[in-house]
């Protein structure tokens, strides 16, 4: 059995120092093999520009708050996924990271920018990539990504089969959403949202809390609150993922017609 888990919480805008301390004192007392945290979790989320981006997103190689999250998992012996604002030289971006007692093992920047977000970052750069961790294979992909079903068909196809899925929701579509992405592609998932209300000068954004766990057949697992901090864990048959039959004569992989498939993967659309 494998333990996956998420934790909610409001992170504080600008606050990074505080909200990384919010977050291990939390999880310092969880038995678990993975934890997923919400998108942009030290930084906060609504950045009234680039600028404002730049001066709080971190280089990965030099970086604190990186360094603490890689030492904790290291005294935890267990891996966590975040959402991090990420600087790369010139360039910024919405990324999740995937931490283990090693270091790093895997950094994802989101492809799907949300809104005003195609305002401060950088479209991410990096394929979708699948990672194993212990006895299993997981995918990342953040918030907004749902929306392209897509992402999360590709990360299964290529092997995951537990989604991670740090998100700022602000809409109200992408838990029951989240269903359907873990029932098509027979894949665990969780989404790990924050919950809370960032009052900035140029407007508040509410995010929706709600964070999930979805089991390949697209059962709720578990849901969280709307609006208050919560850690969850739960225990997993990582087989039941691995099983892609449908019906008797149906399997949601080999069932596939690519072939009849190709505007997917045109670049621009016909409308
Ligand atoms: C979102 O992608 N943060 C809605």
């Amino acid at each position: 059995m494998f333990k996956i888990g998420f934790f909610q919480f409001n992170p504080e805008f600008g606050k990074v120092e505080s909200n990384l301390a919010k977050v291990i004192y939390a999880l310092s007392g969880v038995q678990t093999d993975i934890v997923v945290l919400p998108e942009l979790s030290f930084t906060g989320y609504f950045f009234k520009n680039r600028d404002e981006l730049k001066s709080m997103a971190e280089d990965l190689k030099n970086s604190s708050t990186v360094e603490s999250l890689k030492a904790f998992c290291r005294e935890k012996d267990f891996y966590i996924v975040t959402g991090f604002a990420e600087k790369a030289a010139d360039r910024l971006f919405n990324s999740s990271l995937l931490i283990g007692p090693g270091g790093i093992i895997h950094t994802y920047r989101k492809l799907h920018l949300f809104n005003t977000e195609k305002d401060c970052f950088d479209p991410g750069d990096t394929p979708l990539e699948v990672n194993s961790v212990r006895s299993i294979k997981l995918g990342m992909m953040i918030c907004f990504d749902w929306v392209l079903p897509e992402t999360a068909r590709i990360l299964a196809l290529k092997g995951a089969d537990l989604l991670c899925h740090p998100s700022n929701l602000v809409l109200t579509h992408c838990q029951q959403a989240m269903l359907t992405r873990s029932l098509e592609n027979s894949v665990f998932s969780v989404t790990a949202n924050r919950y809370g209300i960032e009052s900035r000068p140029h407007g508040n954004l509410s995010f929706t809390g709600q964070s999930q766990i979805v089991d390949p057949k697209g059962k709720l697992l578990h849901r969280a609150n709307a609006a208050q901090d919560e850690l969850h864990v739960i225990e997993i048959d990582i087989d039941e993922a691995r099983d892609k039959s449908f019906t008797e004569k149906n399997n949601l992989f080999k069932d596939r017609r690519p072939g009849f498939y190709g505007e997917m993967v045109k670049t621009g659309s016909s409308i």
